[in-house]
């Protein structure tokens, strides 16, 4: 593989001799995206096969909201009526040791591709988080923080065998414990999160952050199961992000990470998913955030 030399790249350039890369490396088949400007490319397809594309140390944050094989026929709660946990073919189990067989390919491949002051935010609930926790350490990253992402507004517990799930976590880390990770801390003490009624104003932010889940009207264009709450991305982003960083997502769903990154703003942005409904939807939501003209810098 060429070597590749990002820092030396204006970022425009950048993008597309990464599109290139994904269209011929290795080349069986073409694949070129699906959605395409200066700073965006959708990806409609497998993330193990885009990722095995890319060349090595050319990503700044990853954000992964991987499936949480928990997709078994059961039951939950919303806006007071039973309806099913199940959301969709790509979240059903393969079985324990598959299904940690597959996190481990898209993490190893995640480190490859990131920078080495790059990190790794991965999304999960208690049915993939410690399988993909412990992967983590098994490939030498050094975790930076577990957040718990609180969500004030949760599904009550129509069983009432357990406590109510009211919260996920999110682990974020880096390649080696010396490696220099952007944190932009000020941001964080400084910045405004009305949203979140456990921030105090102008204190550290913390490793709990009450964020509601995803309002009506940024489900506007439908809705994917697992969305999460565009303050949730936009506070990763901003945190751990500086101007023209690449940002990929293996698991783009309806686009959250990519519509976060053109909030904050001068972020290029790789997102991919194997279901075509979810990239029309990211879509869709990137165009009515562009006419809406949303996308100016917020720093
Ligand atoms: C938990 S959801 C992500 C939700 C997203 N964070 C959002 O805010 O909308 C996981 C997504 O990964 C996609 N997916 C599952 N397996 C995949 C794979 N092997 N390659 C690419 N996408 C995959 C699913 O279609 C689903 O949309």
């Amino acid at each position: 593989m060429k070597e590749y030399k990002i820092e030396e790249q204006e970022p425009h350039a950048v993008m597309e001799q990464l599109i290139s890369y994904i269209s011929a490396n290795k080349v069986q088949r073409s694949i070129k995206p699906i959605y395409k400007t200066a700073e965006t490319a959708l990806y409609n397809d497998d993330c193990l096969e885009i990722m095995s594309r890319l060349p090595d140390n050319c990503v700044d944050m990853i954000f992964a909201d991987p499936p949480y094989n928990l997709s078994n026929g059961g039951i939950t709660c919303q806006a007071g009526k039973m309806v099913s946990v199940d959301k969709g073919k790509w979240d059903r189990s393969n079985g324990f040791e598959q299904d940690v067989a597959f996190h481990e390919k898209w993490i190893s491949e995640s480190r490859r591709i990131l920078k080495p002051d790059g990190t790794i935010w991965i999304s999960g609930t208690n049915h993939s988080i410690y399988q993909c926790g412990f992967l983590l350490q098994r490939l030498n990253f050094h975790i930076l923080n577990d957040i718990s992402w609180f969500k004030p507004n949760a599904a009550p517990n129509l069983a009432r065998t357990t406590f109510a799930h009211s919260h996920e976590t999110l682990l974020w880390a880096k390649k080696d414990k010396k490696a220099k990770h952007i944190f932009n801390y000020e941001k964080m003490k400084n910045g405004v999160f009305k949203e979140d009624k456990m921030k105090m104003p102008n204190k550290q932010m913390r490793s709990v952050w009450s964020i509601p889940t995803p309002s009506p009207d940024e489900k506007t264009f439908g809705k994917h199961p697992t969305q999460k709450p565009l303050a949730l991305l936009k506070r990763i982003v901003l945190s751990s992000t500086n101007e023209n960083c690449l940002i990929l997502d293996p698991f783009n769903g309806g686009g959250t990470t990519g519509i976060a990154a053109k909030i904050i703003g001068n972020r290029r942005y790789i997102g991919i998913d194997v279901e075509k409904e979810y990239i029309d939807l990211t879509i869709n939501r990137l165009r009515k955030f562009h006419d809406q003209n949303i996308f100016k810098p917020v720093e």
